[in-house]
């Protein structure tokens, strides 16, 4: 088969890794992929954002499955224009790409569905936000409806904090368009992780969950960013929780928007929120994580090929018995370009990634590198490799990581020394009881 992904960063360079692995990938191509993705694909110089250039290359090219990694060609509606040639197509539908697009339409589906989630009301003009703000006080949490990159959420720890957020979205000089209208919701105290399941639109085939470090700094400090890190399984996973949110969240979502007549074919990614051991869903994307997906991947024991083919077909019934995970624990670290997530230096040069010990339990994706005039590899942006490795404990995962990274010389990086602290924590508590049994 000849395949092209579509995307640029460390989820993509994951992708790009296991999916070249199948026996049926005769050619991946990467559109536009970075310096680490070209060592298992072709890169195609053309941007996520040019929709009819991407269609017109795989039309040409005689593409047989096009993979789109990023929620923002998939809310332009590139699946939608590829399923119009006839061109199969792993992610969802324009319209059901706002399950992540939109806010407001993601909440409407859960009220109608009864999927458990915040309280909350929608709207678009300041008064009546402020009369709902006043009547259920702080914290509360103010979201911009539409797509923010990861930045349209304000948890308001005071009733004045909320306003201001409030009308800074509805001003629409925080956030756009995508803050026209706004979102306010319950604050829910509890354990968060993400779960991911991939669906044809009908059947469903369970994933598996993991865990991502949202701030910059160690200790969970600092400003918010797209990911400093994340491992796979999240360490308060159990059997008992997924049958939860398969049977709770996920189910009544896909049979939802399929009773809507907007099917979602794709991955499902859902922030879940524990609270009091009743999963509740913070959000759905319409992709996989990042970093999140390196992990996973890294887990997975599947064909990857064949698993996305026939999702993107409306038969992924046909591959759930083939569908296993590792139990070994993975985790990716991430190392970011310093002064991320706001400004940065662009273009230095990274050294050392050729000494670094890699193999099938340690990999080091690339998420923002180019080869500069001189073969250098050089940064090209915020987040720049995601180190990502596997094994039986999160610990020894975290030390197999950490090695890597002491190999990799860029003075003009960091990354967070403590990913997987709390999973490393519980791992420690429950030692003593895993000798007993
Ligand atoms: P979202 O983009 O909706 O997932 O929000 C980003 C982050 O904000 C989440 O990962 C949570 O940590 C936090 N968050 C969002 N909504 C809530 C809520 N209703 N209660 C508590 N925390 C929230
Ligand atoms: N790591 C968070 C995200 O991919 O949205």
């Amino acid at each position: 088969m000849k395949i092209l992904l579509v995307g640029s960063g460390g989820r993509e360079h994951a992708l790009a890794w296991k999916l070249s692995q199948s026996v049926q990938c005769d050619e991946l191509f990467c559109a536009p992929g970075n310096a680490g993705i070209a060592q298992c694909a072709t890169i195609v110089d053309i941007a996520e954002s040019q929709i009819g250039t991407l269609v017109e290359f795989a039309k040409t090219n005689q593409i047989d499955l096009v993979v789109v990694g990023p929620e923002a060609p998939l809310v332009a509606g590139l699946a939608d224009r590829l399923a119009d040639e006839n061109i199969p197509v792993f992610g969802p539908s324009q319209m059901a790409a706002q399950l992540e697009g939109s806010k407001g339409f993601m909440k409407r589906l859960c009220t109608k569905y009864n999927i458990p989630t915040a309280a909350y009301g929608e709207f678009s003009e300041i008064e009546t936000a402020t009369t709902f703000i006043k009547e259920n006080g702080a914290p509360i949490v103010v979201k911009a409806d539409g797509l923010a990159a990861g930045k349209g959420v304000i948890i308001a720890q005071t009733i004045e904090e909320a306003i201001d957020a409030a009308q800074g979205m509805l001003s629409s000089s925080d956030f756009g368009v995508a803050g026209e209208k706004i979102i306010i919701e319950e604050f829910m105290d509890g354990e968060e992780l993400s779960f991911f399941a991939l669906t044809d639109g009908h059947s469903v085939l369970p994933l598996t969950s993991a865990q991502d470090h949202k701030r910059a700094f160690d200790g969970d400090k600092g400003p918010n960013t797209g990911g400093m890190g994340a491992y796979s399984p999240a360490h308060m996973f159990s059997d008992e929780l997924e049958e939860k949110i398969m049977e709770t969240i996920i189910m009544p979502t896909v049979n939802g928007m399929k009773e809507d007549d907007c099917p979602f074919s794709g991955v499902l990614y859902a922030g879940i929120m524990i609270v009091d051991g009743i999963p509740k869903l913070l959000e759905y994307n319409a992709r996989f994580g990042d970093p999140e997906c390196q992990p996973i991947m890294m887990r997975l024991q599947a064909d990857l090929v064949e698993v996305l083919y026939q999702a993107a077909r409306g038969n992924l019934e046909s591959v759930v018995d083939d569908v296993s995970w590792s139990n070994d624990t993975a985790m990716c670290v991430v190392m970011a370009t310093n002064g991320y997530p706001s400004n940065y230096p662009k273009n230095t040069p990274i050294n050392g990634l050729e000494d670094a010990p890699q193999g099938e339990d340690i990999c080091i994706f690339h998420a923002g590198t180019a080869k500069d005039e001189n073969d250098q590899i050089v940064s090209t942006g915020g987040r720049v490799l995601g180190i990502t490795a596997r094994a039986n404990s999160t610990k020894e995962a975290q030390s197999k990581a950490y090695n890597t990274i002491s190999h990799i010389h860029w003075p003009d990086g960091f990354c967070r020394k403590d990913i997987g602290w709390r999973a490393i924590a519980a791992e420690n508590d429950s030692a003593p009881h895993r000798k007993i049994v």
